[in-house]
């Protein structure tokens, strides 16, 4: 089967090297670039019509990242009769309901397990569970970047800064970290993933996110004297015929699965109403491993195996139903809490359980007068 790659980055060669290495019956027939690379001139084209209008190319799989001209390639693609395979969260996540349509409307298949997780096979397993089972929960660890940092906070004692720091010398962290460590980035995967868990087309806007760009070293030191580990979580479930989904600082059991997943490692879990707990763990990013993870999706559209279930509906995040307690960090008086210790690291934890929709618009009027405040989910 023939096939083009757009986009000759991390994930794109990544891709190539991993087909050119096996034998997978798939063939890179075009890559589209911005620049021609020496010794590739009968392979990469820069004009884009070059693949639309080859009936010989079957797949196309994108890994240019951002919406345009990604929308526009990508929707050209599946109205010319071509399967697509994307690892592009911002795309997916964006227009979920609306490419899964065009797919189908033009009988071809969209795959993106590359988009969340990178070389784990967690959307396909996520997908493969639901044929027999119903999902009652997921959480993840989506973002390698996020765990790399609070990874090395916990173990190495590093202050935010110098844990971010150590993260963009990795090449983890972008030089602009604030998709990352703001949350977006997993707000997307999260939207992307829970779509896949309930069948909808999970709006990405409506899920609450809090990252983890204010947490400081005080903060750890704190969460190790509770005996929990700070991981940037992924959540969603159904409650009371509600979907909740978001993503927030959480604590966590020192002894949970969750909190064991080092460095820039990824973990995606569901809960299912038979299986129970099943877990996912491995690189979240990487161009091998995000590029093994294309080539699988491909192999899946050559074996004719199908992707994600069409959603039933668009859906918004309802987090009213869902409720925990919570650490709060603020220099900013907080009626109603308990505080437990007082002084230049003044923390809160609360006695009542706070639903994430309060919490979060809580946290929102706090940070208009304290901009460093921090929360975490305790949970565990
Ligand atoms: N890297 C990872 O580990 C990872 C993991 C999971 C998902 N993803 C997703 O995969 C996608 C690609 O990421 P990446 O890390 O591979 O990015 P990257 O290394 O920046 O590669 C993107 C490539 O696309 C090319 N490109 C940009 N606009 C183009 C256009 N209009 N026409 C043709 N080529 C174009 C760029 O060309 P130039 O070289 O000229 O800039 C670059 O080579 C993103 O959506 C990302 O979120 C990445």
């Amino acid at each position: 089967m023939k096939a083009a790659i757009l986009g000759y980055g991390n994930v794109g060669k990544g891709a190539c090297d991993i087909i050119a290495q096996s034998n997978t019956g798939l063939e890179v027939k075009r890559i589209l670039a911005r620049r021609m690379r020496p010794g590739m001139e009968d392979i990469i084209t820069l004009d884009f019509n070059d693949i639309l209008n080859d009936p010989e190319i079957e797949i196309v799989c994108e890994a240019i990242g951002g919406l345009s001209p990604a929308y526009q390639y990508v929707s050209a693609a599946l109205k010319a009769g071509k399967h697509v395979v994307s690892a592009n969260k911002e795309l997916i996540s964006h227009y979920y309901a609306e490419l899964n349509a065009l797919a189908r409307e033009n009988g071809v298949c969209l795959r993106f397990a590359p988009s969340s997780g990178g070389g784990i096979p967690w959307l396909p397993n996520l997908i493969r569970a639901k044929r027999c089972d119903s999902i009652e929960e997921i959480s993840c660890i989506l973002n390698g970047t996020t765990n790399y940092i609070l990874y090395n906070m916990t173990e190495k004692s590093l202050s935010f800064e110098t844990a971010l720091k150590g993260a963009q010398d990795a090449g983890y962290a972008e030089a602009d970290p604030s998709a990352d460590i703001d949350g977006e980035d997993t707000r997307r995967k999260c939207a992307i993933s829970a779509s896949i868990a309930f069948d909808v087309a999970l709006d990405e806007n409506s899920v609450d996110v809090f990252g983890i760009r204010h947490i400081t070293a005080g903060d750890i030191a704190a969460f190790k004297e509770m005996g929990k580990v700070c991981k940037l979580m992924v959540k969603a479930g159904v409650k009371d015929e509600k979907i909740y989904a978001y993503v927030e600082p959480t604590l966590l059991s020192s002894s949970s699965l969750e909190s064991a997943v080092p460095l820039n490692y990824n973990i995606g879990s569901l809960v299912g109403r038979s299986i129970g707990k099943l877990s996912f763990y491995g690189q979240g990013a990487g161009s091998l491993p995000t590029g093994s993870s294309m080539v699988q999706d491909m192999i899946d559209i050559k074996e004719g195996i199908s992707g994600a279930p069409a959603p039933r509906s668009t859906a918004k995040a309802d987090n009213s139903a869902e409720s925990h307690r919570y650490y709060i960090r603020t220099s900013a008086s907080v009626k109603g809490l308990r505080s437990i210790s007082d002084g230049d690291s003044k923390f809160y934890i609360t006695d009542e359980e706070y639903t994430v929709a309060e919490m979060h618009e809580m946290a929102a009027e706090i940070r208009k007068s304290d901009p460093n405040a921090f929360f975490a989910g305790i949970c565990g």
